[in-house]
């Protein structure tokens, strides 16, 4: 996280000391860096440059509007998976022609919305999903723009959770029947099939399995040619992964620069339009979340440092018992104990980190790196806990771009039973 240093032994982001964030804004607190995230999307865009490649930013990782604003700004297209994307990208100024819709169940409503937005591609997941929107597109003399999302059957070696490419997986259609479903799309009045799509899992560390997923793709494209079915793009998906813990995954540029050789060497595939939907690779590096030492306190076995960020912040040390790097603002020498970081929250599993060395008092306050992709999207308001605020840094100045939540919007919308 190129975007933090230490200054007079504090840490700061973008140029802004990050006691003065928590000063200001409270913690916890998610900071996200500007030029961090313009830096990781601009080199995927660099890469493509010259070639029909739409570069979308998968929302899901973090969907906040000044984030989405930055990025449609900078001429990404985005990848949703809701009726709820859908309109915070347009609320933020996504051009819907630049939209692609995955998702394995989207609702009636949700496809209709879709359509009426005019997004550029329905990654379908199923034939049932492609009946159905079949219907409502022809019923609104419509043909919607169709890829099926195919399950290539890879291993992309990351997290079961987050693999989304095996056979078993609920995901996309059966490599087996893909073709059987592209017959059937290539007959509907209400469907013009236009690509295929594929994702295979998430924080993938090796170009490997992306080029097998590829190697399945062109031979798919080279069958549906030989049917008489052509197509007009390739969407390969996201999932590149990011150094949490001293990963080594490779460049956004070597990624692309691997996918368009072998992509050049193939006729059947060559002058299609490619398009990306990667999300982790773009935020998760630009964020992180700040929280405040609350107490310290030990028992036989553990340190505690118990912070004011929780399971409800960051959920992913608790569902994947993801590591997240954590550092202290202020640098105090060297670490005496180790630290099990853990927040407020009446679970064991509410924890950020694990035995980790630091040199900390109470009070002090603590960033839990790499929190900007999968943070704030997945936060929740357990235990009556309002999420955090956000803000951005940019060339020494920190804007909010999202409020802390109070108390009163967590019940402002439940009814007690009449008397
Ligand atoms: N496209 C599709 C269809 C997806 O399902 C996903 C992520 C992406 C693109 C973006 O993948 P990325 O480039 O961010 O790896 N909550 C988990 C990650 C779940 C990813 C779900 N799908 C985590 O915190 O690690």
């Amino acid at each position: 996280m190129d975007w933090l240093e230490s200054r007079d032994g504090r840490l700061n982001a973008e140029g802004v000391c990050l006691d003065e964030v928590a000063e200001r804004f409270g913690t916890p607190v998610y900071v996200y860096s500007r030029a961090a995230i313009e830096g990781a999307y601009g080199e995927f865009a660099r890469a493509a440059r010259g070639r029909k490649v739409l570069i979308c930013y998968a929302m899901k990782a973090n969907s906040n509007l000044a984030v989405l604003d930055l990025l449609a700004r900078a001429g990404a297209g985005f990848d949703i998976v809701s009726g709820g994307e859908l309109q915070r990208a347009l609320a933020a100024g996504a051009d819907a022609s630049r939209v692609v819709f995955s998702g394995v169940g989207k609702s009636a409503a949700e496809l209709r919305m879709a359509l009426d937005a005019g997004v550029r591609c329905f990654n379908v997941e199923s034939r049932s999903e492609l009946r159905r929107l079949s219907t409502i597109a022809a019923a609104a003399g419509r043909r919607a723009p169709v890829s099926l999302r195919v399950n290539p059957d890879v291993d992309a070696g990351t997290h079961p959770y987050i693999s989304t490419g095996l056979r078993e997986s609920k995901f996309g259609i059966a490599h087996a029947e893909v073709l059987e479903a592209y017959r059937e799309a290539a007959g509907l009045p209400g469907i013009e099939v236009t690509g295929i799509d594929c994702h295979i899992g998430s924080q993938i560390t090796e170009l490997s399995p992306f080029i097998a997923a590829l190697e399945r793709i062109i031979e798919l494209v080279e069958r549906l040619a030989a049917d008489g079915i052509a197509l007009r793009h390739v969407d390969l998906g996201g999932g590149l992964g990011i150094d949490y813990a001293g990963e080594r995954p490779p460049t956004r540029t070597a990624l692309l620069e691997a996918i368009f050789a072998r992509v050049d060497a193939s006729p059947a595939v060559r002058g299609l339009e490619l398009m990306f939907e990667f999300g982790r690779s773009i935020v998760g590096n630009a964020g992180l979340l700040l929280t405040r030492v609350e107490y310290l306190k030990s028992n036989e076995a553990r340190n505690f440092a118990v912070v004011d960020a929780a399971m409800n912040d960051l959920m992913r040390p608790a569902l994947y018992e993801a590591f997240h790097r954590i550092v202290p603002v202020r640098q105090r020498g060297t670490a005496e104990a180790r630290w099990d970081v853990v927040g407020p929250v009446c679970e064991s599993g509410d924890w950020l980190g694990r035995d980790r060395a630091l040199a900390i008092e109470e009070e002090d306050l603590l960033a839990v790196l790499s929190a900007g992709a999968y943070g704030m999207s997945m936060s929740s308001n357990y235990n009556t806990r309002p999420r955090a605020a956000e803000v951005m840094v940019d060339r020494g100045a920190a804007h909010l771009i999202r409020e802390r939540e109070t108390v009163e919007s967590l019940y402002a919308l439940d009814r007690r039973l009449p008397d």
